[in-house]
């Protein structure tokens, strides 16, 4: 499939999504976020692919939030419609991926842009980052997952203070509230992403997918995190991948894992 505002790279089964519109700071306008969507799909399908990183082109941003220009002169409707049809289809899609998604936050990762990396499995960041959820300063408030997932990650005073202020946090400060889990030099980025995604890829894929829905399960309405977790643990007896990892344990030898 060929895409307009993204390019798609794999390597060694490690897949690479850049957001590229670097004339607008990759903002994501609705087509951007059809061609994401339909991506994620895609390597979530073909059984090659084993971790995605996305990230942004260019190195001054990641995202620079949801395209301003687009739905500036929206009405009530069609913003109740831009939010959930986004969350349906690029945000809650990526969270609840069965594939590893980390995001590689090489710039601004502002509104949208912050919400896509959190909608991710975790995030690593450049020296230079700066994140923020400006929205309040255009009279909005985060619509793509912001309020939840902010909270979920920093905690509830500090989210309340990010999101309040619209303020900007520089990549050390996401680092110490926890919002990435490492920060590295610009010309690293990539390279340290690939190096997390092979000492994944030395997992079970079927375990880690499990591991993903159990998590995300503490987070979902209606949902038992741990009721989740015995089923998956359970399910996890019949597959190849158990028979394979606990066999080379006993005979003393690295795991092949199929992924079956
Ligand atoms: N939507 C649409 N276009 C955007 C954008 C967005 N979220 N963020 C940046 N752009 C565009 C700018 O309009 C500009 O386009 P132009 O050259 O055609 O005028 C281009 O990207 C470069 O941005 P610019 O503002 O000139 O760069 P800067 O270095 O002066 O400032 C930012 C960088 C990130 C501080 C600034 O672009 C900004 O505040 N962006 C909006 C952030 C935001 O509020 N995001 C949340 C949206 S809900």
């Amino acid at each position: 499939m060929s895409y307009k505002n993204i390019l798609i790279s794999s390597e060694n089964s490690i897949a690479t999504i850049t957001i590229n519109r670097p004339t607008k700071l990759n903002a994501l306008n609705k087509a951007t976020i059809k061609e994401l969507h339909e991506a994620f799909g895609e390597l979530e399908k073909n059984y090659e692919t084993r971790v995605i990183i996305l990230t942004g082109a260019e190195e001054k941003a990641f995202v620079a939030g949801a395209d301003i220009a687009e739905f500036a002169h929206f009405s009530v409707e069609e913003g109740v419609q831009l939010a959930a049809q986004g969350q349906e289809i690029l945000f809650n899609f990526v969270e609840n991926l069965k594939i590893p998604v980390i995001a590689a936050i090489n710039g601004f990762a502002l509104g949208g842009g912050l919400e896509l990396a959190m909608a991710c499995h975790f995030r690593i960041a450049s020296d230079n980052a700066k994140m923020g959820l400006p929205e309040v300063s255009l009279g909005v408030i985060p619509g793509y997952g912001g309020t939840q997932r902010l909270p979920q990650l920093i905690g509830k005073g500090r989210a309340m203070e990010m999101i309040m202020t619209a303020g900007m946090i520089t990549a050390d400060e996401a680092y110490r509230t926890g919002l990435v889990n490492h920060v590295v030099p610009q010309n690293e980025l990539l390279d340290y992403c690939n190096g997390i995604a092979q000492r994944i890829m030395k997992n079970s894929p079927l375990a880690i997918s499990k591991a993903i829905r159990a998590i995300n399960a503490n987070y979902k309405d209606g949902e038992n995190g741990f009721e989740t977790e015995i089923k998956s643990f359970g399910k996890c007896f019949g597959t190849e991948d158990f028979k394979e990892g606990t066999t080379a344990f006993l005979e003393k030898r690295k795991a092949i894992f199929t992924g079956e």
